[in-house]
């Protein structure tokens, strides 16, 4: 068992509930891929609560936590520093602990740009325009990313249009709502609603006016292979899967707590699966 500073540290996921998160499962095959003496534990805590809890866990020594629904918002009100994309965002879902300062940062942005980068293999945020479906929480840290990789123009369209005009306003820069996707020039698509997800009801999109280049991602990973994702491959496209940002978010926050860059590979990917099946 390796200790990177002589004693074991300790990271977890606060939400409510927190049973559904996956991350516990992530973070221990990637303790125990990399012989770590550390422990990642599923930490429920009412939102009344929370700021208390947070604290505590600074107190007890944890190295930090993932910060997951309904809780990202006040994370971000109560942390010493949050990283630009945060601050962008107006959420966090890293918590670091040093010296017992609080820093915050969002990881849904890159961890969704690296499962592209992955699984759809030459594709650039400046290939061209992206559309983005949905207005919520992951969107925002999305929109940002894909403007800071150099997206030349992001749609944005969402059921409640003033989501997604508060978004466009908060990130400045080449962002625009529309009632209805524009795709007949679209580099990227981007499904960002829950619409899809197993007991929601599914995303109608035509997709027929895509270009043939163009990418389909899904942020929805349970279906893994949506509805979506099935249409974009019948018509020859590429298709990215949520689980890859799923995987890909959780590794700047492993990295920052136990001292070691993880990988996402095959492996990681079947393991979680099987949880999800
Ligand atoms: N793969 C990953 O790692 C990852 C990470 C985070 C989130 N996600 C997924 O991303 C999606 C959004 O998550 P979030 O945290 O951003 O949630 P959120 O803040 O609750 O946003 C939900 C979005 O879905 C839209 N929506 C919900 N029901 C709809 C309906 N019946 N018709 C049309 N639009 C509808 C909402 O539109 P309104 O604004 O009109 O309500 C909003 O834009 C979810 O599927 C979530 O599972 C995946």
């Amino acid at each position: 068992m390796r200790t990177l500073s002589g004693k074991a540290r300790l990271a977890g996921v606060l939400g409510w509930p927190v049973s559904h998160s996956r991350s516990p499962r992530l973070h221990g095959f990637w303790l125990a891929r990399h012989g770590l003496d550390g422990a990642y534990l599923p930490l429920p805590v009412r939102p009344e609560r929370f700021e208390a809890a947070v604290r505590s866990l600074v107190d007890l020594g944890f190295a930090g936590a993932n910060v997951t629904i309904p809780h990202k918002e006040a994370a971000f009100a109560l942390c010493d520093e949050v990283t630009e994309v945060a601050r962008r965002a107006g959420s966090v879902n890293t918590l670091v602990f040093r010296d017992g300062r609080i820093s915050g940062t969002s990881t849904d942005g890159f961890g969704f740009l690296e499962s592209v980068r992955e699984q759809a293999p030459g594709w650039q945020a400046s290939n061209g325009p992206a559309v983005i479906l949905g207005a919520g929480g992951a969107v925002r840290s999305v929109a940002a990313a894909l403007l800071d990789a150099g997206c030349p123009r992001l749609i944005l369209v969402n059921r409640t249009p003033a989501r997604a005009e508060a978004i466009a306003r908060d990130l400045g820069g080449p962002v625009e709502v529309a009632t209805a996707p524009r795709l007949a020039d679209a580099a990227l698509l981007v499904n960002g609603t829950s619409l899809g997800m197993a007991g929601e009801p599914p995303l109608e999109i035509d997709l027929s006016p895509l270009p043939p280049h163009a990418v389909v991602a899904d942020m929805v990973y349970v279906p893994l292979e949506t509805r979506l994702l099935a249409a974009a491959r019948a018509r020859g496209l590429r298709a990215v899967d949520g689980l890859g940002m799923l995987l890909h978010q959780a590794r700047p926050g492993f990295e920052a707590w136990f001292g070691v860059a993880p990988n996402v590979d095959a492996e990681l990917r079947a393991f979680v699966l099987q949880d999800l099946q």
